[in-house]
């Protein structure tokens, strides 16, 4: 399987980051679950404490990403509509700002953050920044959720041109032989 998209299937290293990702954002939503509705109970404590560093991978994984996915945009498959490319390109939107809004908040909030025992954000004493941390505070948790609707209506989708007659069958693009 060729590393590089084609304009008929998506290439080995597309394939990884996608489902990769995929499977982490399960996680991601099972730590975000534990917080919102499982406050001091074992599920929060076991999965509350990875929510910021696997947040931190997951931002690290979609810059790759959006890297790749430019350099292979000129023979990647087409979109099957407007509607989804425009679908996709929200997804990345979000996927990008709900966890750059949440470390500029750490960064703002003046407390250490120490991911994997690398020292990214050293803290400070003193007050913590208001501008920093307000843009969170408001959007972060919600936008959240809008991410996790739209997921849900991408696997629908993608499911769906499945079943229709006459639709393209979009799944081998991205899973098994294209
Ligand atoms: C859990 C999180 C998921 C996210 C964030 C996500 C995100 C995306 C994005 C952004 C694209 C567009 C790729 C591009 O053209 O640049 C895409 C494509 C695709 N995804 Fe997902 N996806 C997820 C899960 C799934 C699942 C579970 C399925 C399987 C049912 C799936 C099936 C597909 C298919 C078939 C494509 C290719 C669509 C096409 O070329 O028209 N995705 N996904
Ligand atoms: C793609 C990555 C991320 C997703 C999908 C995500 C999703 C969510 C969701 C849905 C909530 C709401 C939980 C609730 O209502 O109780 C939440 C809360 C929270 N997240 Fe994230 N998160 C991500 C990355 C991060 C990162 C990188 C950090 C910190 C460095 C972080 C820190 C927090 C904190 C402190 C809360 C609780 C306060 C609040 O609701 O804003 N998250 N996250």
């Amino acid at each position: 399987m060729s590393l590089n998209d084609s304009p008929t299937r998506y290439g080995s290293l597309t394939r990884l980051l996608h489902w990769s990702m995929a499977l982490l954002l399960v996680w991601q939503f099972l730590s975000a679950l534990s917080h919102y509705a499982f406050e001091d109970t074992a599920f929060e404590t076991f999965f509350w404490p990875t929510h910021k560093p696997l947040g931190l991978v997951l931002m690290v994984l979609l810059v790759i990403r959006l890297g790749w996915a430019l350099i292979n945009l000129a023979r990647r498959p087409p979109s099957l509509s407007l509607a989804a490319k425009w679908g996709h390109l929200s997804l990345y939107g979000l996927l990008f700002i709900i966890p750059a809004l949440a470390l500029l908040r750490q960064y703002g909030s003046g407390r250490a953050f120490n991911p994997f025992g690398i020292e990214l954000m050293a803290g400070f004493q003193g007050d913590k920044i208001t501008w920093m941390i307000e843009p969170a505070n408001l959007l972060h948790g919600v936008l959240g959720w809008v991410l996790l609707v739209m997921i849900i209506g991408h696997v629908g989708m993608a499911l769906l041109h499945r079943k229709q007659p006459g639709q393209l069958n979009v799944l081998p693009r991205m899973w098994g032989k294209g």
